[in-house]
């Protein structure tokens, strides 16, 4: 297959994410980085560029330019990732998908419900695939937990429980830090600050594993450090669309718990347990049996396992390798339209548009829910009712 095309907006030098995406994009030699408009000051990006190997006419200043610059090109790329901060996810999104490119968004994709639907649509009209990194679905056990509850190994699902709870913004003392004071200001981050930077994340994880999406919620948000005026913690009750209930905390003062993504889903016949921190490892309890380690890599796990499994049994593998799923599930997509023929099911579990929405909806009905003690809320966007 030849290579395809595959551009970067933001994750410039010295940014948090921009690193796993060139990692992840780069690993199975399916994309070649082609362009990219890296960092919000034009020469540092441009400069970056190259130094990454960009051709210096696609080291580009700024994304408009790079828009510009790309969408008459017959090398053009095929995909463009928008990993800049998050009230640019929405422009960028739509200008990208309505000149013809593929595009991958992290999360969240928007700041608003409206937002959502409109990528949604956006992405229906001009017939381009709009993904959204949830890029810890990637995880081999991740899909085998998902294969696991599809193919009925734990019966009916009665509960799932995600956390996504860490410690990094626990200092009082820092919280005026003007890095970590804009996170939690509504005018610059929204309605909620943890719940739409890291339970979106759980939330996405256990919707995905159990197939289910959620219906309506209620949350208990709270500013445990009070000069905050949006939530640093969050416990929100689910009721899932196929009657499975969910329990999700998200917290940034769990002082001591560094990542802290976790999940767990228990059905009629047994339980998992999966942690992101080791990743390679999933815990069966069969009902009325003892504790099972499933081991990435083992033999005789599901399709969806295998496809995602890199390295041998007992070697780790981690985040990158995660988001090197999502771009393999991509890359098998975009060449199946390319080709016209039906892509591998074992790939099409990219997140989507469609989750990107979804999430925001959650996201406004916990800062609703929040507000009025508790009240349970509706949970899907309008067009999904
Ligand atoms: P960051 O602040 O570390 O880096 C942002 C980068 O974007 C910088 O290089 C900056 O120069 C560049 N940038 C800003 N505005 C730009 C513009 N208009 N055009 C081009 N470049 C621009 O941010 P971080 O933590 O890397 O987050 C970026 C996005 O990734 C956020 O939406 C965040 O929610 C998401 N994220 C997702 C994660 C995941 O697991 N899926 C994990 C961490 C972040």
């Amino acid at each position: 297959m030849t290579k395809l095309g595959w551009g970067m907006i933001g994750g410039g030098e010295g940014s948090q994410i921009g690193p796993a995406h060139r990692l992840g994009a780069g690993l199975d030699g399916l994309f070649e980085f082609r362009a990219g408009a890296l960092d919000h000051r034009a020469e540092a990006g441009r400069d970056y560029g190259q130094r990454l190997g960009l051709d210096a006419d696609r080291a580009y200043g700024d994304w408009r330019e790079m828009l510009e610059g790309e969408k008459n090109r017959p090398d053009r790329v095929d995909l463009v990732t928008v990993a800049t901060p998050n009230a640019t996810h929405f422009e960028i999104t739509k200008a990208f998908l309505e000149a013809g490119f593929h595009v991958l968004c992290e999360k969240p994709m928007t700041m608003t419900v409206e937002e959502g639907e409109e990528i949604v649509r956006t992405a229906r009209a001009a017939d381009r695939i709009c993904a959204v990194n949830y890029g810890y679905s990637g995880y081999s056990l991740v899909r085998h937990m998902r294969a696991m509850v599809a193919r009925g190994d734990l019966g009916k699902i009665r509960l799932v429980k995600a956390e996504f709870a860490h410690g990094h913004h626990a200092d009082a003392a820092d919280a005026d830090n003007p890095r970590v004071r804009w996170r939690y200001d509504p005018a610059q981050a929204g309605v909620s600050a943890q719940f739409a930077d890291c339970g979106i994340h759980a939330l996405h994880m256990a919707s995905f594993v159990i197939g289910q999406e959620v219906a309506r919620l209620s949350a208990d948000t709270v500013s445990c450090i009070e000069s905050r005026t949006l939530e640093d913690d969050a416990m929100v009750n689910l009721r899932f669309d196929g009657g499975a209930v969910g329990r999700l905390w998200t917290s940034s003062v769990a002082i001591g718990r560094q990542h802290g993504l976790t999940l767990q889903v228990f059905g009629e016949k047994g339980g998992l347990s999966w942690a992101q921190e080791q990743p390679n490892q999933l815990y069966l309890m069969p009902l009325g049996g003892r504790r099972e380690v499933i081991e990435r890599g083992e033999a005789g796990l599901s399709p969806e396992a295998d496809r995602t499994s890199r390295v041998t049994i007992g070697h780790a593998e981690g985040m990158p390798l995660a988001f090197a799923n999502i771009y393999a599930d991509l890359a098998e997509a975009i060449a199946a339209r390319k080709a016209g023929r039906e892509m591998d099911p074992a790939a099409d579990l990219y997140p989507r548009a469609e989750d990107g929405l979804r999430s925001m909806a959650a996201v406004f009905a916990v800062a609703e829910s929040g507000k009025r003690d508790g009240a349970w809320t509706e949970a899907r966007p309008p067009m999904f009712r």
